[in-house]
């Protein structure tokens, strides 16, 4: 598989394109940012895990009937995916109340919510991300009923799936993010909406079960400190670390600081 141009580059991965019009290979950069680019640092590292974590995930979500973009791991930062059209959403599931949750509506953070709490916003930098309703998608046509509506039971049935992946290795799924794109199916003939992106402890919250220790990119957002070693200790519980890869060749460790603007 040939790597053509980039076509994209986001805050966290660069997609370029391939020789076949219908795939693409996604990028797993070092960089980390947070409230909406004004933190931003290098975490070294921190690609090479997420490329490795989101392959386990995704690939047992797609075992499970969840299908997805991923085709494979190409190598340490890459991965060969479904080129796709991706909804200008990023979906939100959330078992238990932290985060903007907890200071939009002043809900006590760690509150255990009845059922899952599904939000949606709209992907758009300059405007932060906005929190929006179905009323929006359908209105402004991000997406059609039907399509909220497959990806509704999806997203549920992933949050199912994945918190009993974490809980089975000791740790809590708080809340996450997702996104979809529509992907072309040669033997259907149609698009089908499949789970695109990532998960990985960057787009996760996931505490330790007994000592409710912060596994994810909040010890980036909130200067935790150690933010690879709780991604490698997520990897490390999965079983994808580190023997299976020559990861150890990776320089682990260093968070260097790019720029910290006030707000
Ligand atoms: P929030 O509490 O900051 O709204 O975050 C909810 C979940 O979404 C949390 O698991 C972190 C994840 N997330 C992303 O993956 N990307 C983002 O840009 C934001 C704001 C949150």
């Amino acid at each position: 598989m040939n790597k053509g141009n980039k076509l994209y580059e986001g805050k966290a991965k660069i997609i370029y394109e391939t020789n076949d019009k219908y795939l693409v290979i996604q990028h797993f950069k070092d960089d980390a940012t947070a409230f909406n680019n004004l933190k931003k640092a290098k975490v070294e590292g921190k690609g090479v895990l997420n490329n490795r974590i989101s392959e386990y995930i995704l690939t047992n979500l797609g075992q499970c009937g969840i299908k997805n973009h991923l085709i494979k791991r190409l190598n340490m930062r890459e991965q060969l995916i479904k080129k796709a059209e991706i909804f200008p959403i990023e979906f939100i599931v959330r078992n238990i109340a932290t985060g903007s949750l907890t200071k939009r509506l002043n809900i006590p953070e760690g509150t255990v919510l009845d059922k899952p709490l599904l939000e949606y916003c709209y992907k758009k930098d300059e405007l932060q991300d906005p929190l929006v309703s179905k009323e929006h998608i359908y209105s402004f046509g991000w997406a059609t009923e039907d399509e909220i509506k497959l990806i509704d039971s999806m997203t549920l049935r992933i949050n199912d799936l994945l918190s009993g992946i974490f809980r089975g290795i000791g740790i809590k799924l708080i809340d996450f993010k997702i996104e979809y794109g529509k992907v072309w199916n040669e033997s259907l003939k149609k698009k089908e909406i499949v789970l695109a992106d990532e998960i990985s402890p960057d787009t996760c919250r996931l505490w330790d079960i007994k000592t409710e220790r912060k596994l994810d990119k909040d010890r980036f957002r909130k200067d935790l400190g150690n933010v690879i070693q709780a991604y490698q200790e997520v990897a490390r519980r999965l079983g994808i670390m580190p023997e299976e890869t020559n990861i150890s060749e990776v320089n682990f460790g260093k968070t260097v600081p790019i720029k910290l603007k006030k707000k």
